[in-house]
């Protein structure tokens, strides 16, 4: 049977997808997988949360919701946003979408029209550039260096410039290099965008996840405060509150631009499910006092993995500041595999021969790399690395 509207020929289906098959297909056999592929954190979701999800649903908060959110949780993540980002915005400013990745897809589908372009950074998380393409736009992606801390420069930026660039996506901290842009190069970005009048989507869906000196900043408090309408602010707690199966994201912007994107949300979703937004507005109450635990938990297991990673043959690898992975070099240890071969193949042998689960690089823009995520225990970390020090070539 072929499916094929215009539209699926232009979306990659995504490349992670065999690699953790095959990983569940070998545990179903038996072996013994150390997955370092999970995109969430492994702590269980805070009880105070939960219970406030239970009693929604017992106190009957089981309807359909207002298209762009309850009253209160937009309120509420107003509120938030105001103390973090210095820039007063009210609930009017705010929608709450069915994830982050919901909010994001509702700004394409709103804004892009065929031709325009919209810059990525690479390293990128997969989604960006495949949901700018349903949305019939096209991705531009712009290189960034480890030599340069994965930090986009404006010189990179203005060789992707066409007449034809209409927006310029931000991830910091980043997925999936942990990159934490500075404050003076967010700056410099936020300028550079106001010059040339770009629409600028920050996704700060990690911005609680930050270690030792770094600080997260967003280019809402940085950038020139005329050119703040043309800033969507893409947000949550899936990462930060372990909330990733509660499908819940906010939204900051205009106005104009939330009833925008609200338009494509009503007529997709409707509304993020009632349950997740009672969920939403206790993480968002608190009491939010194991985040300093969690964090320093990431900061033992990021320290522990890197040091290891920096040991093996052929991997370099760059500290990240921020999220969960570590994006280490693997260029030399796939080259000693074969004269041809990739991050994938090392992905295969690495899962066939030691038992340990990866996501290449490629699909992420990052070829000659492999991602790993510590949001796993020490003890998880340490089998893994001794596993890939016996079966490295
Ligand atoms: C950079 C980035 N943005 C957005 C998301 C999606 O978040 P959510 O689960 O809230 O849709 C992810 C999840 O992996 C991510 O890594």
């Amino acid at each position: 049977m072929t499916l094929t509207s215009s539209r699926l020929q232009t979306v990659r289906p995504s490349a992670t997808v065999a690699m953790t098959d095959r990983a569940l297909q070998l545990r179903a056999q038996g072996r013994h997988i150390i997955s370092f592929t999970a995109g969430e954190p492994d702590f269980d979701t805070p009880a105070h949360i939960v219970d406030a999800a239970a009693q929604a649903m017992r106190r009957g908060q089981t309807r359909y919701t207002p298209v762009v959110g309850l009253a209160a949780l937009r309120e509420a993540v107003a509120a938030t946003s105001t103390e973090v980002r210095r820039v007063p915005v009210t609930a009017d400013n705010v929608i709450i979408s069915t994830g982050a990745k919901q909010v994001l897809y509702n700004f394409f589908m709103a804004l892009l029209n065929p031709g325009d372009e919209v810059l990525i950074p690479a390293p990128y998380w997969v989604s960006y550039p495949d949901q700018v393409r349903l949305a019939g736009g096209t991705p531009i992606i712009v290189p960034t260096s480890p030599d340069r801390d994965w930090v986009p420069h404006t010189d990179d930026l203005d060789r992707a410039l066409t007449p034809q660039t209409r927006v310029l996506v931000l991830n910091s901290p980043a997925n999936p290099t942990g990159a934490v842009y500075p404050r003076d190069a967010l700056a410099d970005i936020a300028q550079w965008a106001s010059r040339h009048n770009l629409w600028v989507v920050s996704d700060e869906i990690y911005r609680e996840l930050v270690y030792g000196d770094a600080a997260f900043h967003s280019p809402l408090t940085l950038a020139p405060p005329h050119h703040r309408h043309r800033i969507l602010v893409v947000d949550g707690l899936s990462k930060s509150h372990a909330m990733t199966g509660f499908r819940l994201g906010f939204g900051i912007a205009h106005p104009d631009l939330i009833a925008a994107m609200s338009v494509i949300q009503g007529q997709s979703t409707s509304c993020a499910t009632s349950i997740s937004q009672a969920a939403a507005l206790a993480a968002l109450q608190g009491p939010n006092d194991f985040l300093p635990d969690w964090r320093n938990a990431y900061t033992r297991r990021r320290d522990q993995l890197i040091s290891g990673l920096r040991q093996l043959p052929g991997v370099r690898c760059t500290l990240p500041a921020g999220a969960f992975y570590a994006l280490p070099n693997i260029s030399a240890a796939a080259a000693r595999l074969g004269a041809d071969a990739t991050d994938i193949d090392l992905a295969e042998h690495l899962l066939e021969t030691a038992g340990v689960a990866t996501v290449p690089g490629t699909p992420f823009g990052a070829p000659g790399h492999l991602r790993f995520s510590y949001a796993v225990s020490e003890d998880t970390i340490a089998q893994g690395l001794a596993r890939m020090a016996d079966v490295l070539p």
